[in-house]
């Protein structure tokens, strides 16, 4: 730590017009604005020479990552650190100092907070060491003969394997996740877990997949490679057209999953993971447990379309005392919002929109909670409403018998965006027959098939799913239901 701290010191020594502010919220957009001063105060440093200083603040300079990345101290391009530092300067880099390691440093107090994370602006956290240890495994996969491999080992795979690991070892439930909320989200500050911790929570994964697929983007690119701040403000602050992820960049955050899944097929995953565990000669029933972790990752992080928590969004609490289901359910009813009638495409309007939708069932309505079961925005996200386990209030007469699914807008004359309705059609359907809560042959209804009197989920949206697989004419569900 020692050393660490004198290096990003004399960094910081040549950054002389950097203004801290008095608090630093936990967001890309402070990382990235200090990121910025480091590259606007010298021409000389490079992208290199920046992660490479910020892999020590990260704590995370073991003999690891120095077997992949190299020791930081025998490369001569750390000699631009090496320059001279004063009293003066002290005092202030060591706020600085302090803003890197509370960014950067990644680990989870006893009270469940999690260190070393960012919000990013799609609402989604992110550790950032996993992610610069990719961008510094990319910017030197050529010289270093880096396989893409190796990358992901670095990255995620072995975050994977020593969770797996440690769960197999503790005989503890936990091996993945979970994700949390941040106190405040327009100043974030805290970022508190939603349940006991395990050795990858959600935000380690979001950066080890970041990591991985920025990484591979600079091994593949062209030099000189671009400056670091304007590689994260292109992948996590872009703006979304009308069109939403549609017309959007391929390599930006909302895409994750996607991304990650064609970048690393799962068979690859489990290989890697088992490749990280070798050494440590594993049990056949040691395999067993990380083929399994990974078939959970796969469901939970790659075909499970990702979710806003219902704390991220502002949720108030529910009223009254909610009713179980029991899942696995056979419908899926779709509906359109119609009020808010426009598309959300952001994680801010998104969650503006449950807010607002929240209060009305809560207030006007006199519901429990919001009526649907989930909320499809066009901004690359799920918001989870009732979730899987409560009854909503969605279709009248028929809210035991499925969830109420609802695409934030007015489809009457036009169709959400392609990305949002494959997040239903595709990611949300096979996330929930995989994990049990609809059945297999479940049915894919509208709003108005069962409920007479409304024209929801308005025409053009009605007209489309009509053509989806589990689509179906109207059935009582009573039919069957025993
Ligand atoms: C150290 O600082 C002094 C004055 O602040 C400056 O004149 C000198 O060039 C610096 N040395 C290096 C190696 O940057
Ligand atoms: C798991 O147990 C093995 C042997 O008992 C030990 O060497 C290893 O450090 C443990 N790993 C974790 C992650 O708990
Ligand atoms: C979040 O922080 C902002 C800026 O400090 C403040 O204006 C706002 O009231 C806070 N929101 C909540 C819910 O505390
Ligand atoms: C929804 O769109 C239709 C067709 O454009 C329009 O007739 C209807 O008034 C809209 N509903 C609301 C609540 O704006
Ligand atoms: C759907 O599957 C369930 C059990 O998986 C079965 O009981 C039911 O009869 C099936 N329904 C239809 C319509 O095939
Ligand atoms: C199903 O049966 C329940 C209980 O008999 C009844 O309350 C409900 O209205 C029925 N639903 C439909 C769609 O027939």
């Amino acid at each position: 730590m020692k050393t660490a701290t004198v290096s990003l010191i004399a960094l910081m020594w040549t950054c002389v017009n950097i203004q801290i502010a008095a608090v630093h919220q936990r967001d890309t957009d402070h990382f990235i604005q200090a990121i910025q001063q480091i590259e606007d105060s010298s021409l000389e440093v490079s992208p290199l020479s920046i992660v490479r200083s910020l892999r020590r603040a990260a704590g995370h300079d073991n003999a690891f990552t120095q077997s992949f990345l190299g020791a930081i101290d025998s490369d001569s391009e750390s000699d631009i650190l090496k320059t001279n530092h004063s009293r003066d300067i002290e005092a202030w880099s060591l706020e600085f100092l302090r803003f890197f390691d509370k960014a950067i440093h990644n680990f989870v107090t006893d009270a469940r907070e999690e260190r070393g994370v960012v919000l990013t602006p799609d609402g989604t956290t992110v550790a950032l060491a996993p992610l610069l240890q990719g961008i510094e495994a990319g910017l030197k996969a050529r010289s270093q003969g880096l396989h893409p491999q190796d990358l992901h080992l670095l990255t995620l795979a072995r975050t994977l394997g020593l969770s797996f690991l440690h769960a197999y070892n503790t005989s503890s439930a936990e091996r993945l996740g979970p994700d949390g909320c941040w106190d405040n989200i327009t100043a974030p500050m805290v970022f508190k877990l939603l349940g006991a911790p395990s050795l990858a929570t959600d935000a380690l994964i979001n950066g080890g997949m970041d990591g991985a697929l920025l990484g591979v983007r600079l091994s593949e690119g062209a030099e000189p490679h671009p400056k670091l701040s304007e590689l994260l403000q292109s992948y996590y602050h872009f703006q979304l057209g009308e069109a939403g992820l549609d017309k959007a960049p391929r390599l930006v955050s909302p895409r994750r999953r996607e991304n990650y899944r064609k970048l690393v097929p799962p068979s690859l995953l489990e290989e890697t993971v088992l490749k990280f565990l070798e050494d440590r000669h594993p049990s056949e029933e040691l395999k067993k447990a990380v083929k399994e972790g990974v078939q959970d990752f796969v469901l939970r992080y790659l075909d499970c379309p990702p979710m806003i928590p219902r704390c991220q969004w502002g949720a108030q609490t529910p009223k009254g005392i909610p009713v179980r289901l029991s899942p696995p359910l056979r419908f899926l009813y779709i509906h359109h919002t119609e009020i808010p009638s426009s598309p959300c495409l952001t994680f801010h309007q998104c969650s503006r929109n449950m807010r607002a939708m929240q209060r009305f069932h809560q207030e006007e309505r006199g519901w429990q909670d919001i009526g649907y079961s989930f909320v499809v925005g066009s901004d690359g996200y799920m918001y989870e409403g009732r979730g899987w386990g409560r009854q909503g209030a969605h279709t009248r007469n028929h809210n035991a018998f499925g969830y109420g699914v609802a695409f934030v807008g007015n489809y009457s004359a036009s169709l959400p965006t392609q990305h949002s309705l494959n997040l239903v059609r595709h990611r949300l359907a096979k996330c929930a027959v995989t994990a049990r809560f609809l059945q297999a042959n479940h049915t894919v209804q509208g709003h108005r098939q069962v409920v007479a009197g409304t024209t929801c989920p308005g025409d053009a949206l009605y007209s489309e799913i009509s053509t989806w697989e589990h689509y179906r004419e109207a059935e009582s569900p009573n039919a069957t239901a025993s």
